[in-house]
């Protein structure tokens, strides 16, 4: 796609959840299906952009067209997201796992004879403030995203601000089945206000939102 909306530009996009290992055959997960970051990525590069999307475990094909880094932890996704810098426009659509297990076994844990062994948590870095707060090489413009299942555009407002990016794709994922589902419903969250979108499948979404962030792109000095 010569001369499309984001020509030039390298897109960087995190999709899908992230496995973090309690043990060799054992993780912890969440309900992330990657549909609405893998979107985004086709949209990208349907825009004219060379794409690099970051993955974790998702049961969805690479797109085409897209240079496709598949990670599984947290800690794999930041080194992956940072090997893959710099970046015109960078969007945060992963459902990275907040906490990792403290102390993964190296060998599958049995449960004969011994005591049950409490997981201890400690938390995984935030990819998307990592980026957005670097001094050097920071992305000219940063996206998060925000699934909540209440008070959506309050905390994604406070989100926006704790996470130092340019902008808030907020949804509200409680009840309705958008984890996994193929709509999304969701409100555009800057420091000038809240944009809410109608309800759209998640490629609409995704073509929309890229269209609006190759003109906010387009309208910052170069
Ligand atoms: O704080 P919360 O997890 O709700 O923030 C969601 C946003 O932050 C998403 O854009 C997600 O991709 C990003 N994030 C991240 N690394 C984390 C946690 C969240 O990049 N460890």
């Amino acid at each position: 796609a010569a001369g499309g909306a984001l020509a030039g530009r390298h897109v960087l996009i995190t999709s899908g959840p992230t496995h973090e290992p309690i043990d060799p055959v054992r993780y912890i997960a969440n309900r992330s299906s990657g549909k609405q970051g893998h979107a985004i990525a086709a949209a990208a590069a349907a825009a004219g952009a060379r794409v690099t999307l970051v993955s974790g475990p998702v049961s969805l094909p690479d797109p085409a067209g897209v240079e496709t880094v598949h990670v599984e932890s947290a800690r794999e996704m930041l080194a992956a997201v940072e090997a893959a810098l710099p970046a015109d426009l960078a969007i945060f659509a992963a459902a990275v796992a907040d906490w990792r297990v403290a102390d993964a076994a190296p060998e599958k844990m049995k449960k004969d004879g011994g005591a049950l062994r409490p997981l201890s948590l400690v938390e995984n870095p935030d990819i998307l403030a990592t980026v957005a707060q670097r001094t050097g090489g920071r992305p000219g413009f940063v996206v998060g995203f925000a699934a909540e299942t209440q008070n959506v555009i309050d905390y994604a407002r406070a989100k926006l601000a704790r996470k130092g990016c340019d902008l808030i794709v907020a949804n509200d994922v409680g009840g309705t089945g958008v984890m996994g589902g193929d709509a999304n419903t969701v409100h555009l969250v800057t420091p000038d206000g809240v944009e809410t979108w109608p309800t759209l499948p998640k490629e609409e979404v995704a073509s929309r939102l890229v269209a609006h962030l190759a003109r906010q792109i387009a309208g910052k000095a170069e």
